[in-house]
């Protein structure tokens, strides 16, 4: 079970939701660890893995982190908002994601404590909660259609950084946690578009929202994040993919 008393010890960039039963219920089905909690042990996620890498990688995992709390937040209130009306189908599967984003956050709290402490940390927190709070939008479509465009930028992400050849054993505890995380970003990404489409977004409004979402993400990449050469990722060849063009459809 999720430890609340772990999440709200550490700093976060936006706070937890309230427990609602529904997704405390939902925490039960994403909780089937794949990685057993003694691979997990923070000792152990240092191995395999250079003393550049770590710290590249601890200087990027807050911009990580913000973007999970930043999700549980938006999923869960949809969730809530949608729970009232009849459409009990997406709402459990709102309330789904949203403990999954929960797990995402601690599987990556779990990284950041075997590695060292990041640089400047407050200032990598304060621009991620700042790029998370300005690509927000009221209308829920928009916003949901800025959440696609997100995910797949972190499906990028994690799938440049576990080329093979790069800073990860396939069989490292960093490897397994991204593979999850990569896994489920891929389902977001269809829900949510799914999600803006019935909303009714346009094909328009979806091209403004990954612009924003995407020249965003990369500047704060490029602040925040610098390093990715230490984990054998080119940034120019990933930031040319994040720039890259809107997938069709909404
Ligand atoms: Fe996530
Ligand atoms: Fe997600």
């Amino acid at each position: 079970m999720r430890n609340d008393l772990d999440a709200t010890s550490r700093q976060m960039c936006f706070p937890s939701p309230m427990p609602a039963p529904s997704l405390v219920a939902q925490r039960e089905f994403v909780r089937r660890l794949d990685i057993s909690s003694s691979v997990l042990a923070p000792t152990q996620v240092l191995a395999g893995l250079s003393d550049a890498a770590a710290v590249a990688l601890a200087n990027v995992l807050p911009c990580f982190l913000c973007g999970e709390e930043s999700a549980v937040q938006v999923f869960a209130n949809e969730g809530n908002r949608i729970s009232s009306t009849f459409q009990h189908g997406a709402s459990t599967t709102l309330f789904r994601i949203a403990a999954e984003e929960e797990y995402h956050e601690e599987l990556l709290a779990h990284l950041q404590a075997g590695l060292p402490a990041a640089q400047d940390l407050g200032r990598r927190r304060q621009m991620a909660r700042r790029y998370f709070q300005r690509i927000a939008s009221r209308d829920v479509g928009d916003h949901f259609s800025r959440i696609a465009a997100l995910d797949s930028a972190v499906c990028i992400i994690l799938a440049e950084m576990m080329r093979p050849g790069g800073a990860f054993l396939r069989d490292s505890v960093a490897a397994g946690i991204f593979s999850r995380i990569r896994h489920d970003e891929g389902r977001h990404v269809r829900f949510s578009r799914h999600y803006a489409a019935a909303l009714g977004v346009t094909r328009d409004s979806a091209a403004e929202s990954f612009e924003l979402v995407r020249s965003g993400l990369i500047e704060l990449l490029k602040c925040a994040g610098a390093g990715f050469e230490s984990l054998a990722v080119d940034p120019d060849r990933l930031f040319r993919r994040l720039g890259g063009s809107v997938p069709k459809g909404v």
